[in-house]
């Protein structure tokens, strides 16, 4: 909507007491969507590449300021891990050896501790634990910024698992390829690495998911380009019950399974409306990915995820728009209809706008970050673990709750026309201090400010407000805010 000029004048030279705008977002303070776990990512291809530099652990899992390519970065302060466990591996066993995708992409395939068949014996030479070095240097350096939560995930079963021992997929894709008699050994597979990584890298894992998006049917070893496996439904109920005892028996029951990471909304719906009571037990979190984007029922999966009592996480997002625009609308998305407690980036380190900084993980050769990166920054630096999730009420702002300190936070974009933003506090007990400073960060989407920072804005009665350009994300930080 327009404001006539005279409105604008009026509310510049008067603006501690009118209070007006085009648009006023109302936070429920009596409102509970959860409290946040954290923000995080996969490690995967770009740790496997660039797993032991410093500069980029402190950038995505510290709050400092960082110097990289000439810029100073604002640590993303990520405390989400998700560690890929490999499915590659180069030694031959009985003259059989893995088979590659013609189209494979070598960045993308890792390796993996068990090399063959012969033994379960985590301690036998069955298992090279010296492998994928960079990627656990990545997940010891991300623990040591604060990092406090551990997946651990599979696009594949081992080679050696599976029908065509092409860890790209089945021949055509749509096809299970883990081989019926290795339904078990898969589970020992991720069960052991779970337990050695609890006594020999001191990292314990909280969840281990074993499907990565697998109802598709693009996970092709003719054509794919990266690990993948696809699982039937039933195929899946069948394992989950081996992980759940394979994790029991070695002293991690605590830790929890996540199933199934769907690439959309709608599919991790019909499978896990799919899976029958056992093995729906089996499992502590729905895992989803973001791949839907303005689409799919966030809502329905929220409500499979309450009636049945699990955590929900978005663990996995990415897509190409460099500019941040889709990021910041699909999280916003997330945060008003599926309500999950983590949210978790893809790559950090990829081409194509995929990545929040731009580089190659094959070549290993770095760029700068996008502008999307800021647009995270803007999230996952003011939204931090154990905060409480409040509804905002509109499909342009998320608002989180930290109670310990008093103090609530905001982000919002403006996809319209320049104009103010008004913040209705009034559901509050104490909305904050009239007169109170409010400290706000800006990051233009696309390319502009990023992650500036002002204290210009104050709180006004129960209100605040605040001019945005069209694109423009804010957050805000209100002291004083009792719920
Ligand atoms: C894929 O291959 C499997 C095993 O060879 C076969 O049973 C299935 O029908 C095939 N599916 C399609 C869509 O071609
Ligand atoms: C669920 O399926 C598994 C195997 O796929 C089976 O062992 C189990 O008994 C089933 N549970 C129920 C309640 O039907």
């Amino acid at each position: 909507m327009k404001v006539p000029i005279l409105l604008i004048l009026t509310h510049s030279i008067f603006s501690f007491d009118v209070v007006f705008a085009d648009v006023t977002a109302v936070i429920d303070a009596s409102s509970n969507y959860g409290i946040w776990e954290g923000w995080g990512t996969s490690l995967a291809w770009w740790a496997a590449a660039f797993g032991d530099r410093d500069d980029l652990a402190d950038i995505v899992f510290s709050l400092g300021q960082v110097s990289f390519n000439g810029l100073t970065l604002p640590g993303l302060g990520m405390n989400i891990v998700r560690y890929n466990a490999g499915a590659a591996s180069s030694n031959s066993i009985d003259g059989e050896s893995m088979v590659k995708s013609p189209k494979i992409n070598p960045s993308r395939l890792i390796d993996g501790y068990w090399i063959d068949w012969q033994s379960t014996d985590p301690t036998s030479s069955s298992w090279r634990w010296s492998v994928d070095a960079k990627q656990r240097s990545m997940m010891q350096k991300a623990k040591s910024r604060g990092a406090n939560l551990f997946e651990l995930f599979s696009n594949s079963p081992m080679w050696w698992m599976l029908n065509n021992h092409n860890p790209s997929g089945s021949d055509n894709g749509s096809s299970d390829n883990l081989q019926t008699w290795n339904r078990q050994q898969f589970a020992v597979y991720l069960a052991n690495i779970a337990q050695y990584s609890k006594s020999n890298w001191g990292v314990t894992f909280n969840s281990v998911e074993a499907f990565n998006e697998p109802s598709a049917d693009w996970w092709n070893g003719k054509s794919g380009t990266q690990e993948g496996c696809h699982f039937s439904v039933a195929t899946q109920q069948d394992v989950l019950p081996y992980l759940r005892s394979e994790l029991n028996n070695r002293g991690l029951s605590s830790t929890l399974i996540a199933a199934s990471d769907e690439n959309s909304y709608d599919s991790a719906i019909s499978t896990w409306k799919g899976l029958n009571s056992t093995a729906k037990a089996t499992v502590g979190q729905i895992n989803v990915h973001g791949y839907q984007y303005g689409k799919g029922d966030r809502a329905g999966l929220y409500q499979q995820a309450v009636a049945s009592s699990k955590k929900l996480w978005n663990s996995e997002y990415g897509e190409s728009d460099a500019t941040g625009s889709q990021l910041i609308s699909n999280v916003i998305l997330d945060f008003r209809w599926l309500h999950p407690t983590a949210w978790v980036y893809w790559q950090i380190i990829d081409g194509g706008g995929w990545g929040l900084i731009t580089g190659d993980n094959t070549a290993v050769s770095l760029n700068g970050p996008t502008q999307k990166y800021f647009v995270l920054a803007q999230l996952t630096r003011h939204i931090r673990q154990g905060m409480r999730i409040l509804d905002s009420g509109c499909d342009y702002a998320v608002a989180a709750y930290d109670a310990a300190a008093k103090k609530l936070v905001i982000v919002a974009v403006n996809w319209g026309d320049a104009q103010y933003l008004n913040f209705d506090l009034s559901q509050f007990s104490t909305p904050g201090q009239s007169g109170a400073t409010i400290q706000r960060w800006s990051t233009q989407i696309g390319s502009g400010e990023r992650y500036a920072t002002y204290k210009d804005t104050v709180v006004s009665g129960s209100k605040f407000w605040s001019h945005f350009e069209k694109n423009q994300v804010q957050t805000f930080e209100v002291p004083g805010v009792v719920v």
